[in-house]
């Protein structure tokens, strides 16, 4: 396959230390271009990480007729004007997560999703523990799944860390939770009826800082979350069902190209004796997601929203959180 020409927007950290370095290792891209706001931030990437060109400006980047599809990694609140400027240019665009910052605004990237692919950037969804627990939920291996537990946290209290900054998309629910609302999603293959959170802000910085949320997914079947920006480092995916239960022990920063190890319990014994551990095998899920993204746009088949609907999915999950935050009741969950 000819590689996709891609251009980066930003220097953001997770696009310099994690997803640039795949896509430079990867056959399926060429990574053309890198813009910053600053051209000598911009220059000093491209020149470290060994790529061609740089820009002093997201436009000028957008600009270039030689890109076919932007990674978007930029602060929250850029995520849908960024990817709709991108696709007003022609561009495909992978989109860090959240998405959007609400449903509404994700649903103003519905035309030009019939333009171009978008997607919203859930690399886990391409590592093979997720999609081995999915698998499993799959094939009855632990009865009827009946409850989805997520833990997720670390500590930051960086006031110049985007994640601390409200105005721009900050916040625990944003940052992480999307991600426990991705996992109940993936494994129970449905979308949640209705929502209730619990949500605990910085006095100062006015983000959320601990959110636990509870989400009803109907005909018995709940997701229960906690994710945290200000809590000792810490993560899980429990999926429990009426005869067994799985266990992904680093669900979401999978070690670089290393084989990840989940637990799988279908006898219940309380000592857990009945637990067999499989390895997966070694995998790096930000080059998996790339390539996926790049042989979809190779693929030639006309862009149907598909990765829109997911993101559109998500954000009317996080809606109804917020919402029950300033309820203080469960809210439904927005069906289109
Ligand atoms: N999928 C994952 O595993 C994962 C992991 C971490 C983060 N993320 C997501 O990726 C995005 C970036 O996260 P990050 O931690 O990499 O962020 P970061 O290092 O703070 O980078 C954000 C970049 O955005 C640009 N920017 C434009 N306007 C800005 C503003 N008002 N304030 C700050 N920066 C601004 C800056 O680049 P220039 O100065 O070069 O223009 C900055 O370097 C977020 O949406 C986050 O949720 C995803």
């Amino acid at each position: 396959m000819k590689p996709v020409v891609w251009g980066v927007l930003s220097t953001a950290k997770i696009g310099t230390e994690k997803v640039i370095p795949e896509m430079l290792a990867s056959p399926l891209v060429e990574l053309r271009a890198i813009a910053s706001r600053s051209l000598p931030s911009a220059q000093a990437a491209a020149q470290r990480l060994g790529i061609p060109q740089a820009y002093g400006s997201y436009e000028e980047l957008l600009a270039d007729p030689a890109i076919e599809a932007i990674y978007n990694p930029l602060p929250n609140h850029l995520h849908v004007p960024l990817t709709l400027q991108a696709a007003a240019a022609g561009k495909h665009v992978l989109c860090e997560k959240p998405f959007a910052l609400s449903a509404d605004e994700a649903l103003s990237v519905r035309a030009a999703a019939a333009t171009v692919h978008i997607e919203e950037a859930f690399m886990v969804r391409h590592h093979p523990q997720w999609q081995r627990a999915r698998e499993l939920v799959r094939a009855g291996r632990i009865g009827t799944p009946r409850a989805v537990q997520v833990f997720f946290s670390y500590f930051n209290d960086d006031g110049a860390n985007i994640r601390n900054q409200a105005a721009i998309g900050g916040g625990a629910l944003y940052d992480i939770g999307c991600y426990a609302v991705l996992a109940g999603r993936y494994l129970f293959e449905a979308e949640p009826l209705r929502a209730v959170s619990l949500v605990d802000r910085d006095p100062v910085m006015g983000v959320d800082r601990l959110t636990s949320a509870l989400l009803d997914f109907g005909a018995g079947r709940q997701v229960g979350f906690t994710v945290s920006t200000q809590s000792v480092p810490f993560q899980r995916v429990q999926v429990v069902g009426t005869h067994g239960r799985i266990e992904l022990f680093i669900p979401f920063n999978a070690a670089r190209g290393g084989q990840m190890t989940l637990a799988l319990d279908e006898g219940g014994a309380l000592d857990g004796s009945g637990v067999t551990l499989e390895t997966l095998p070694a995998a790096e899920q930000y080059r998996l997601e790339v390539e996926a993204f790049s042989r979809r746009v190779r693929a030639g088949t006309p862009p149907d929203a598909s990765g829109l609907g997911e993101a559109v999915a998500q954000a009317r999950v996080i809606d109804a959180l917020w919402q029950s935050e300033r309820s203080g009741r469960w809210e439904p969950v927005v069906r289109d």
